[in-house]
């Protein structure tokens, strides 16, 4: 896991892309005005999986999560991003969808009540993605304890 610290500092091109071009993006779903995440270190990260790893269901209490995919994951390889139906706030919904992780494709959602997770990378290669966290102008960041403690340890 690479922090939005160490992004800003040594990926200066891809913390551009990510409040500029990006923001951009956001902004012209027509579903708001969007900023980048205030909190440095969880506004974008660098996420490797190494084989064998995963990534447990969550939720986002983000509005917007741009995701790049830095490494295709070939059909039979796992890895897969699945969402489904969040059963506290859509518990009438069954469906599921899963998106096959292509190099180069970006990946715009709303994660709020999509519930999502990584299936086991089962391939020999690492699985590479940016995530980049948008929230609605003005409104502030909130990041529930457990998540950050999850993602960058104590
Ligand atoms: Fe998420």
């Amino acid at each position: 896991m690479v922090t939005g610290k160490v992004v800003g500092a040594e990926l200066s091109w891809l913390d551009a892309l990510y409040r500029e071009e990006l923001l951009d993006l956001a902004n012209g779903l027509g579903l708001g005005t969007f900023e980048p995440s205030a909190d440095e270190r969880s506004a974008i990260n660098v996420n490797v999986l190494p084989p064998g790893s995963e990534y447990e269901w969550h939720v986002d209490s983000n509005p917007v999560t741009a995701l790049l995919f830095g490494t295709d994951q070939p059909a039979g390889t796992g890895g897969e991003l699945v969402f489904r139906p969040d059963p506290v706030t859509r518990p009438t919904e069954d469906w599921e969808l899963a998106v096959v992780p292509r190099a180069g494709d970006l990946l715009l959602f709303d994660g709020r009540e999509a519930a999502h997770s990584v299936r086991p990378v089962r391939g020999a290669t690492e699985r590479l993605t940016v995530p980049m966290n948008f929230y609605f102008a003005g409104a502030g960041v909130t990041r529930p304890d457990d998540l950050d403690r999850y993602l960058y340890g104590e």
